[in-house]
């Protein structure tokens, strides 16, 4: 029965009848249960029930997803991986370009800056997942000194085609949730701008706290919608229609503005930042925090103890 989210509410909802705190936030869990089918710990966590067989249901967790499926591109969480795999393999070739003047020039900068503040040092063995074409990858590599002691996975080989033109790192095909390394192996693991693009949260989570050493950072970079009415406007004018516009403008690509397209889609239908720091500690790891930048830009960071 605890495997259907839609009857764990409504048993968590019976079962704090008469308490009008802890409805209130159930059902504002529950909302986010049917939105991103969240961790049901979670939710038990929040409301703080003391319920005791609702407390075993902890271990029956319903993975939480980075966003819900997107029925116009595609029908179900397991065909979301083919789905975002063809759509940066066609888009590759004009990635950097477009992400380029679409962020006024920032990028490099903005990268590099980043991981500095967050604590990449030479020496350290770095894993950068979703490396793309390697912008964050060539970003660390002028603080590490080289791309020796860096690896870069990413499932697109077209993706993966451009960043080989650009460093001399260790380049790996793969998936987020599923990553071919040893235990204890990374000082450093960097995600940048693909956090949205996973199958759940959860399964890439914990395989970032197995494949780091104690005492290892991540840091996870994302563009994430603005929470005021103001901000959001905006941000939806500019990447929901200007920029897939301008895309197709100037690459003449219809699969770059698809990219571009897809690249709004799923920031505005991401899980908030509470989720994913909640996601983060439980997949184990200490000192989580989320950094915001302009309202806009999300630093996620978070340490294996
Ligand atoms: C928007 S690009 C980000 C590239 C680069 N990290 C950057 O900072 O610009 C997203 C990348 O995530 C990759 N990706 C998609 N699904 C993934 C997954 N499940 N695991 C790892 N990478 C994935 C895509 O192939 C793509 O290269």
């Amino acid at each position: 029965m605890l495997d259907n989210p839609l009857v764990v509410r409504e048993v968590l909802v019976f079962q704090s009848f008469g308490r009008l705190r802890e409805i209130a936030k159930i059902l504002h869990g529950a909302l986010e249960i049917l939105r991103y089918h969240a961790a049901v710990s979670s939710l038990l966590l929040r409301t703080r029930l003391p319920v005791r067989g609702l407390v075993e249901a902890n271990v029956l967790i319903i993975p939480m997803l980075p966003h819900p499926p997107l029925p116009a591109r595609f029908a179900t969480t397991e065909t979301k991986a083919a789905f975002v795999n063809q759509l940066f393999d066609a888009g590759a070739k004009h990635y950097d370009s477009v992400v380029d003047w679409g962020f006024l020039r920032s990028g490099a900068g903005y990268r590099r800056w980043a991981l500095q503040r967050h604590g990449l040092r030479p020496g350290h063995q770095l894993l950068d997942v979703a490396c793309g074409t390697g912008l964050v990858a060539t970003a660390a590599e002028k603080i590490l000194g080289s791309a020796e002691t860096i690896t870069c996975l990413d499932p697109s080989e077209g993706m993966l085609a451009v960043a080989k033109s650009k460093l001399a790192a260790r380049f790996v095909v793969g998936r987020a949730e599923q990553l071919p390394f040893p235990d204890n192996h990374f000082d450093f693991l960097t995600m940048g701008y693909a956090l949205r693009h996973v199958t759940t949260l959860d399964e890439a989570f914990q395989q970032y706290y197995r494949v780091l050493k104690p005492g290892g950072k991540l840091l996870i970079l994302e563009a994430t919608k603005p929470s005021g009415r103001v901000g959001a406007f905006l941000f939806k004018t500019y990447f929901g229609k200007i920029y897939p516009f301008l895309t197709q403008v100037f690459t003449r690509s219809r699969d770059a503005r698809e990219m571009m397209a897809y690249f709004w889609e799923t920031m505005d239908a991401c899980v908030r930042p509470a989720s994913v720091l909640e996601a983060l500690t439980a997949a184990g790891f200490t000192e989580v925090n989320r950094q915001s930048l302009l309202g806009l830009f999300s630093e996620y960071t978070a340490v294996k103890a």
